[in-house]
């Protein structure tokens, strides 16, 4: 990224809700001698000095200049920012990455990239016509586990990739969670197949070192929402759980944490976002049950699902080729209501495998080493390792590619926008698109 004379690079973010969090630590407590924080900027004032008391009392240090989004070009122009990082809601990305580069600033941007086709295509136009560099941040890439698989795949462990089978469950504690907020609508985060399989999608073009090009998709909205809980005889009439009962294990209470009062019950009144709507509500207009089919250019098979409503959190994954069977099992949490110690209650531990299986030759148990990251080994187990890549002054070498470019972006924003396609025509989709933007590999 672009070093200015003083070797300090400055940064400035745009979206200041939970996540912005992550990579206002890295910049001010992990990386000060080479990062400087300038700017925020976010459509709530309330959000951004939240981040802002933050930074006092954990860093004893001033705030930063807080802009709102109506103010983007002044702080732009006023702060002057080396970087910028894109933080917001998924189907804002786009505006603030392109504008970001016409001010001449390389850009970082959170997953997905962006949320549908005309998005894609007017980033990849943006960056053709600035010159300037757009990192995706795909933290999933930097799990122990995750490279490993994409190591012993390089490698040729298992021949030539021919069958990825990937299964994905969110419990009914994370999964909940997204039919809560924004996520729910599928304009703002073009629903589970791109906000949430962006980073499935982006893991498989990488472990098979390829494009996808053809894709079909099956969705229903089958456990959250009005309808499928009056389909089970359930009926939960209030907007939000709010002041409702806190026995429901779906009910959030925002005055449970400091961050969630600070960061969303105390700006609702400026900004409107309700955080803890009831998810058997009405207005959802993404799925929580999907399946995927699709084939790769080099001819490789893609079987996929991800639900969002299992009792336990995690991903199985199978990848066969000519020479052999890569195997992966994660089990990350498990959503336990009732008074079991989590060590005790079946699945309330995490657990994960890793096992080749090479053609006529006994199965291997391959050894994973512990990233211990702030949120354990599974997929967030990396991001520290990921924040030293962007922002150390010396960054560590990428032998497996875990940095990931516009084009990775792309990519996999596309197989999942075609998904959408697909299941709204019930008709296979080309990523024609993808097919133009994208380089032979
Ligand atoms: N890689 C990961 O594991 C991971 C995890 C969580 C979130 N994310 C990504 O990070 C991003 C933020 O997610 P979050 O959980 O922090 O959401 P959030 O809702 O907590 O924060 C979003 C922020 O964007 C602001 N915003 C909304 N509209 C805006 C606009 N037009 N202009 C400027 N700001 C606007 C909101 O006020 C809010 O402060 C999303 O793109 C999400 O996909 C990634």
């Amino acid at each position: 990224m672009t070093d200015t004379v003083a070797g300090m690079t400055r940064y400035a973010l745009v979206g200041t809700g939970s996540r912005a969090t992550m990579y206002i630590d890295a910049i001010c407590g992990n990386y000060p001698g080479n990062c400087e924080l300038v700017a925020l900027c976010d459509t709530s004032s309330v959000r951004v000095e939240y981040h802002n008391r933050r930074l006092a009392s954990r860093y004893q240090r001033a705030g930063v200049p807080g802009y709102l989004a109506s103010e983007f070009d002044l702080m732009l122009k006023r702060e002057r920012p080396d970087v910028f990082i894109v933080t917001t809601v998924d189907a804002y990305h786009h505006a603030y990455i392109i504008a970001a580069m016409e001010h001449g600033c390389d850009v970082v941007s959170e997953k997905p990239m962006t949320t549908d086709d005309a998005k894609v295509a007017s980033i990849l136009d943006a960056i053709e016509r600035t010159g300037r560099r757009l990192r995706v941040t795909f933290n999933y890439r930097y799990s122990a586990a995750y490279t490993r698989m994409r190591q012993l795949i390089a490698e040729g462990a298992i021949g030539t990739p021919r069958l990825v089978d990937f299964a994905w469950t969110l419990d009914t504690s994370h999964g909940a969670d997204y039919f809560r907020r924004w996520h729910r609508e599928k304009p703002t985060s073009g629903g589970l197949l791109v906000h949430k399989a962006t980073h499935h999608f982006d893991l498989i073009n990488w472990w098979l070192d390829d494009w996808p090009a053809t894709v079909f998709a099956f969705g229903s909205l089958a456990f959250y929402g009005r309808e499928a809980a009056a389909g089970r005889g359930e009926s939960y009439d209030y907007d939000r759980y709010d002041g409702q009962t806190r026995d429901d294990p779906f009910a959030l209470d925002l005055d449970r944490s400091p961050m969630l009062r600070g960061l969303y019950r105390d700006a609702e009144g400026e900004s409107g976002y309700v955080r803890d709507r009831n998810v058997f509500g009405e207005q959802i207009s993404v799925e929580d049950t999907m399946t995927v089919t699709a084939r790769y250019r080099g001819g490789a098979l893609l079987s996929y699902s991800l639900v969002a409503y299992s009792p336990w959190e995690g991903v199985r994954v199978a990848v066969t080729g000519d020479k052999g069977r890569l195997e992966l099992y994660e089990r990350h949490q498990a959503h336990v209501i009732e008074d079991t110690p989590a060590d005790e209650a079946p699945g309330g531990n995490a657990d994960r495998s890793l096992r080749l299986f090479p053609m006529f030759r006994a199965a291997e148990e391959i050894g994973i080493p512990s990233s211990a990251g702030p949120h354990g080994d599974g997929p967030h187990g990396g991001d520290s390792q990921m924040l030293e890549q962007i922002f150390a002054p010396d960054p560590p070498s990428d032998p497996w590619h875990r940095a990931a470019s516009h084009l990775d972006g792309a990519a996999s924003v596309l197989l999942g926008a075609a998904a959408n396609r697909s299941l709204a025509e019930g008709l296979p989709v080309g990523l024609d698109r993808l097919r133009a933007a994208l380089p032979a590999r």
